[in-house]
């Protein structure tokens, strides 16, 4: 019984192959779009929502550790989801994510 909680707990991503550095994808994730980002070769999963207006974040710029929103340019820090530019102040939440034979996987914190 609990195999299958776990099994329903976590979303596949997809292969390692298919989200090389520098990818972004989404995933639904309890009824939440969340943003898949490999960057430098480690994957970090967020809300896809900014924390300022409703944004997504999905094809924000990332660049040393955080990804802008494109909107207004808040930036949100990928390893905690703090909003470190304004006009962000909010975090965003964070998932987990892992790699198992060759898949990468997101599940909730
Ligand atoms: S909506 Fe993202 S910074 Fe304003």
């Amino acid at each position: 019984m609990s195999e299958t909680q776990t099994q329903t707990s976590r979303i596949e991503v997809g292969a390692v192959d298919a989200l090389p550095e520098g990818s972004q994808t989404e995933v639904m994730l309890g009824g939440h779009s969340v943003v898949v980002i490999n960057f430098e070769n480690q994957y970090y999963a967020l809300r896809n929502n900014c924390s300022h207006q409703n944004y997504p974040l999905l094809g924000g710029d990332v660049d040393n550790g955080r990804i802008t929103c494109e909107k207004h340019g808040g930036k949100f820090e990928l390893a905690t989801g703090k909003a470190k530019t304004l006009p962000a102040l909010k975090p965003v939440q964070i998932y987990k994510t892992e790699v198992e034979d060759g898949v990468v996987y997101v599940l909730p914190l």
